[in-house]
């Protein structure tokens, strides 16, 4: 992020959570799930595929952890219910990960077995380093037993290619993202190219080993790039799918589907929509012009 951009976050955090909600709905449905549902609708009517996401992260209270899962079990019996294109994606930090691995690991078999029932699909999303390894180990247990759960790695991480290595047996169906936590630089990559490299690296391991890739990325060298690897390997379109967030890129999204490649959208909503729109405003080179904007209006 520019210095710009980080400052003007900054400033953003201090304002009231009201003022803040203006410019982060952008990046979210809003704050129920029939709100979430009318936008995948939208999506479907347009050929693009979703993942809907219940915002929350990090929580304190089993009671907690255990209402998350209450709230996918809602998603993935509204998705049915709708016929809707989507499937769901979930934090495990929101279903305690944080308080007990073994209760967290309770929790997504329960998630993932109604979606199996369901014909449905759970990707594991991934969070910041401190939970790199316990997501990994949890997705591993539940893939053992099941097959319709995906796991995301990041490119900034410096272990990637060797987890991709280590799970390589399990043939993961995988989400690869740059990742979007600020991680030491021991541990991560830092640099714009570098991180473009080890995704390109990754990405490639990942279709080597035979597994199903989501390209998750809003950066244009990176899906021309894709291409190119799609159609030197003659990738068939089973083996891929493009994937980008609500409220990003919509033009690049919709060139993609029209040029007939699978994208699907990362459409979260619920109350607490807090940290993860603080975390795309982050990524916004336009950020401060929205912000200007914004309140000019209110002037
Ligand atoms: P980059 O940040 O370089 O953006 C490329 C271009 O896209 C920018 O130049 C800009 O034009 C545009 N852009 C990007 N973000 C924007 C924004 N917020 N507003 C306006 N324009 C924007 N991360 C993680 O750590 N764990 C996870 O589980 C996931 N899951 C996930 C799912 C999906 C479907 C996507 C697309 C992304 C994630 N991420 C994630 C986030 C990811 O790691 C990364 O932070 C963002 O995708 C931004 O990186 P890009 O690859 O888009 O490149």
């Amino acid at each position: 992020m520019n210095s710009i951009n980080k400052l003007i976050v900054s400033t953003v955090k201090i304002l009231p959570k009201s003022v803040v909600f203006l410019f982060a709905k952008k990046y979210i449905a809003g704050t129920t799930l029939q709100n979430a549902v009318d936008i995948v609708k939208k999506l479907n009517s347009k050929g693009i595929v979703a993942t809907l996401d219940v915002l929350g992260e990090a929580i304190t209270q089993n009671s907690d952890a255990e209402a998350t899962r209450d709230e996918c079990f809602r998603v993935l019996d509204i998705i049915e219910k709708n016929k809707l294109d989507s499937n769901l994606s979930i934090k495990l930090t929101s279903l305690g990960l944080n308080i007990d691995e073994e209760f967290c690991y309770t929790l997504v078999r329960q998630i993932v077995e109604k979606a199996k029932i369901l014909n449905n699909f759970i990707r594991i999303d991934m969070e910041d380093s401190p939970f790199t390894s316990a997501t990994i180990e949890v997705y591993k247990k539940i893939r053992t037993e099941f097959d319709n759960v995906g796991l995301v790695l990041q490119a900034y991480m410096k272990r990637t290619l060797n987890d991709i290595e280590s799970l390589k047996e399990l043939k993961p169906n995988y989400r690869l993202c740059k990742g979007i936590y600020i991680e030491p630089e021991e541990i991560a990559y830092k640099g714009k190219e570098e991180v473009r490299e080890n995704y390109l690296k990754a990405l490639n391991k990942m279709l080597d080993i035979g597994s199903y890739v989501g390209i998750a990325t809003h950066d244009k060298y990176l899906i021309d790039e894709a291409y190119k690897i799609i159609s030197e390997r003659n990738l068939p379109k089973d083996k891929f799918e493009f994937q980008m967030l609500y409220g990003v890129t919509q033009k690049l999204r919709d060139k993609i589907n029209s040029d007939g490649y699978k994208i699907r959208v990362y459409v979260p909503y619920g109350e607490h929509w807090y940290p993860y729109s603080i975390r795309r405003m982050q990524e916004n080179p336009q950020v401060a012009r929205y912000v200007f904007n914004s309140i000019f209006k209110f002037n």
